[in-house]
């Protein structure tokens, strides 16, 4: 039977955490790495449930990766197999990244259609239609992506209707094997994005303008091994410490952090009234207090407030004194945590992509199902500042986005059980 998280809330959080790699850059970065026959070695590497599945993706596919310790993972050999079945794309959205890996390696490739966390519509359009433009022809039967690389590049400037991040990666996972100058246009802005640019760049690849809305690449036949490179911290990961410590009324420092990729959270709850002090390029120092200025958000493409905190943002809500409003336009449908917490006694009005919470209310204990990782993430959350205990079922959405993030809230003093 799964574990449930166990949490006796009211406890205040502080002390001093480092926060893990990205889990969505490293993803992409094994994706890319791949790219090359020598080896790469990518340090940094958070080992949650997804990551490993990635692994076993790309293991299938014929290249040896291997973990040399918790953190550090090398990657080489090349491409074999360019098939993936559903059993594997199916447990994850990154999984779409070796249509660009296959397709960069070799001229054929069938994906079955990724999964990942259900958090509404998502299709991969952009990605096809893009990929058109490089020469991709393709055909979607039984489930999976059926498509061939011919040499006919139609558009140097391939544009993107919507700035979808994993729509960025596949592109520039693709085109850094096309020796030609491509122009990627109204691209995702990303910190992940630039991420990925970075170790590109280091294999060979001549690319520029990542962190804007546009890049240029002009890939290479051979992607050069032999490097090792660090994968960025995960801005997602810091945000919860943020949120988690905020609610509890506690102050934490954050160690591998980057505040510049958090701004959009720094400054709205700054200005609802944590203390939030910039502590060099890659830390971080939170002071919360007992009650908050209530917030008005959007989660929105980078440098927007990510879609990916949204979540967090309705359980500090709670802490608000008065009406706080928060509205997501990347996944309008994220808000499968609501109903669990109005079972909380949260008072909570959705309408369409945008909710109103009234806040400054103790929340009640109760038992909760987690339906993705950012959901349950904000339970948890949720359970720290309840009274009685919160019980939530979930635990392998947690076990697919962190390496241990129940370890980390213990750490900082929260009485949480995994059992
Ligand atoms: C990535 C992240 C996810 C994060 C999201 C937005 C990974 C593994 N996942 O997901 O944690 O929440 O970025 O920051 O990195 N869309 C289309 N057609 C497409 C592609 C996307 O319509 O071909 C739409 C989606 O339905 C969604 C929006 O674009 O409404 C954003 O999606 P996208 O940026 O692609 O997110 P993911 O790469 O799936």
């Amino acid at each position: 039977m799964e574990s449930k998280i166990y949490v006796h809330g009211g406890k205040i959080l502080s002390g001093e955490v480092t926060v893990d790699g990205s889990k969505n850059s490293a993803l992409a970065c094994l994706a890319a790495a791949s790219l090359s026959e020598d080896a790469i070695t990518l340090t940094n590497v958070p080992r949650t449930m997804d990551i490993d599945v990635m692994v076993q993706i790309l293991q299938d596919a014929g290249k040896k990766v291997k973990f040399l310790d918790e953190n550090t993972v090398t990657v080489h050999g090349c491409i074999q197999n360019t098939v993936l079945q559903s059993e594997l794309a199916s447990k994850i959205r990154a999984s779409a990244y070796c249509l660009g890996l296959f397709l960069a390696t070799n001229e054929k490739a069938q994906i079955s259609l990724p999964g990942g966390d259900k958090i509404g519509d998502r299709p991969l359009d952009i990605h096809l239609e893009c990929m058109e433009d490089l020469g991709v022809e393709y055909e979607i039967k039984s489930g999976a992506i059926h498509a061939e690389r011919k040499e006919s590049i139609t558009e140097e400037v391939v544009f993107l209707r919507y700035p979808s991040v994993g729509a960025t990666c596949n592109l520039l996972i693709l085109a850094s094997k096309i020796n030609r100058k491509i122009i990627l246009k109204n691209v995702s802005k990303e910190p992940e994005i630039v991420d990925l640019a970075n170790l590109l760049s280091a294999m060979g690849v001549s690319i520029s303008g990542a962190g804007s809305d546009s890049i240029t690449i002009k890939g290479t036949e051979q992607l050069k091994g032999g490097i090792a490179y660090e994968i960025m911290p995960d801005r997602i990961e810091s945000g919860i410490i943020m949120t988690a410590v905020a609610i509890t009324g506690g102050a934490c420092k954050i160690n591998n952090c980057i505040p510049t990729h958090n701004l959009a959270l720094i400054r709205t709850y700054k200005k609802s009234g944590v203390e939030v002090i910039q502590g060099g390029e890659d830390s971080l120092y939170i002071d919360g207090k007992s009650t908050y200025k209530p917030i008005n958000a959007i989660a929105m493409p980078y440098p927007g407030m990510p879609t990916d905190l949204q979540p967090l943002l309705a359980v500090y809500a709670q802490r608000c004194e008065g009406e706080s409003v928060i509205k997501d336009s990347v996944f309008p449908e994220r808000f499968s945590y609501v109903n669990e917490l109005r079972k909380m006694g949260a008072n909570i009005v959705r309408r369409g992509n945008m909710i109103q919470i009234i806040g400054n209310k103790l929340l009640s204990g109760a038992p909760l199902k987690g339906s993705d990782i950012r959901a349950t993430t904000a339970l948890v959350c949720a359970g720290l500042i309840a009274k009685d205990d919160t019980i939530i079922s979930g635990m392998y959405h947690i076990n697919r986005g962190y390496p241990n993030l129940c370890g980390m809230l213990q750490k900082l003093g929260a009485d949480i059980v995994v059992k």
